[in-house]
């Protein structure tokens, strides 16, 4: 017997064997495209953390449409930076408000792009918390009737999926309610269902202008140490009737990515988030790695742990790598 008997390099030989055997296909329809959108016009504010990355203004928003679909990429989600904060948030309901215009402008440039809208108070709020406060406390209850009113906003504007991404105890249920007896049933939630109290969201909130005036999020945000608790979370969404589960952030949670895979059936998402984002566009121009191979292994890496979708601001560089190659 010749040693050694089994040679796994055999089927690593040629570009040809590699392909065939390839167990994870990174596709760009797997990914969704955040964008922040801003007052004004022809507004196009570059954040300064995020390369590539701006905000940008209503008019501006259906020739951004149009260059995303024309990538491939089936879906945007959507975060609104209002004129007005105050404590409660009230811009956040408001019909004629951030979200709904841009819903509107993007649905009528292209009326094929899926719009996912990020449903919380944190980037309403003068505070910054996702929920109302009460005695410096972020109150769950009351915030789920506003977090119920923002989503419908956002449906009658013409939303094809809503996010919700406060983590109060039973968002979920009170927007699907809602939704449903305003004739919304067809609507589905995709619920941030295990989103961790992160260090790696730093960038989002200079973009989001969301940053906590006070305090924390820990109080409603999952504690990065948890890995039951996540199954206990996203175990509730689903009782809720979540149509998707996210799990945000992603590359240090490919762990939970794995655990929500094994436990449920929902499509399943993964939230490469800002912070992720930024560290390696630093690392990138510095010389120390290269980009592009770093970004598209951390994204295989996302959908070898179980994602079937991925919301990520590469989305645009990475699907032009794949159209490509
Ligand atoms: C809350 C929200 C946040 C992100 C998405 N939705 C910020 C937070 O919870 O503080 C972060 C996304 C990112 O960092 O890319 N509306």
């Amino acid at each position: 017997m010749k040693f050694p008997e089994y040679r796994a390099r055999r089927t690593r030989r040629t570009p040809i064997l590699r392909n065939m055997v390839r167990e994870t296909q990174l596709a760009v329809d797997d990914f969704i495209y955040p964008l922040f959108c801003v007052e004004g016009t022809d507004v196009c504010n570059p954040i300064s953390s995020m390369p590539g990355v701006s905000q940008m203004s209503v008019d501006r928003l259906a020739a951004e449409a149009r260059e995303i679909r024309d990538l491939g990429i089936p879906a945007v989600i959507l975060f609104g930076i209002p004129d007005h904060k105050d404590a409660e948030g009230s811009e956040g309901t408001n019909e004629d408000g951030i979200i709904p215009r841009s819903i509107r402008a993007i649905k009528a440039a292209v009326p094929e792009l899926i719009v996912v809208t990020d449903v919380c108070m944190c980037e309403y709020t003068d505070h910054g918390h996702c929920g109302l406060i009460r005695d410096e406390e972020v109150v769950n209850d009351p915030t789920l009737r506003l977090l119920s009113l923002q989503a419908l906003a956002h449906a009658r504007a013409g939303a094809d999926i809503i996010a919700p991404s406060d983590m109060m105890d039973g968002r979920v249920a009170a927007i699907r309610r809602t939704l449903d007896s305003e004739g919304f049933d067809h609507l589905p939630i995709m619920s941030y269902a295990v989103k961790y109290a992160s260090a790696f969201y730093g960038p989002f909130r200079e973009a989001a202008e969301s940053a906590p005036q006070f305090g924390d999020r820990r109080s409603y945000q999952m504690d990065p140490a948890n890995r039951r608790e996540a199954l206990r979370e996203a175990q509730l969404d689903v009782n809720e009737n979540a149509d998707f589960l996210i799990v945000k952030p992603a590359m240090a949670y490919l762990d939970i990515l794995r655990d929500l895979r094994e436990r449920f059936d929902l499509p399943l998402v993964a939230y490469n988030v800002s912070g992720e984002f930024a560290m390696l566009k630093a690392a990138a121009q510095q010389g120390w790695v290269d980009h592009d191979k770093v970004m598209l292994e951390l994204l295989t890496g996302m959908k070898r742990a179980g994602a079937d979708l991925i919301i990520t601001y590469h989305a645009k560089e990475a699907a032009k790598l794949l159209n490509h190659a």
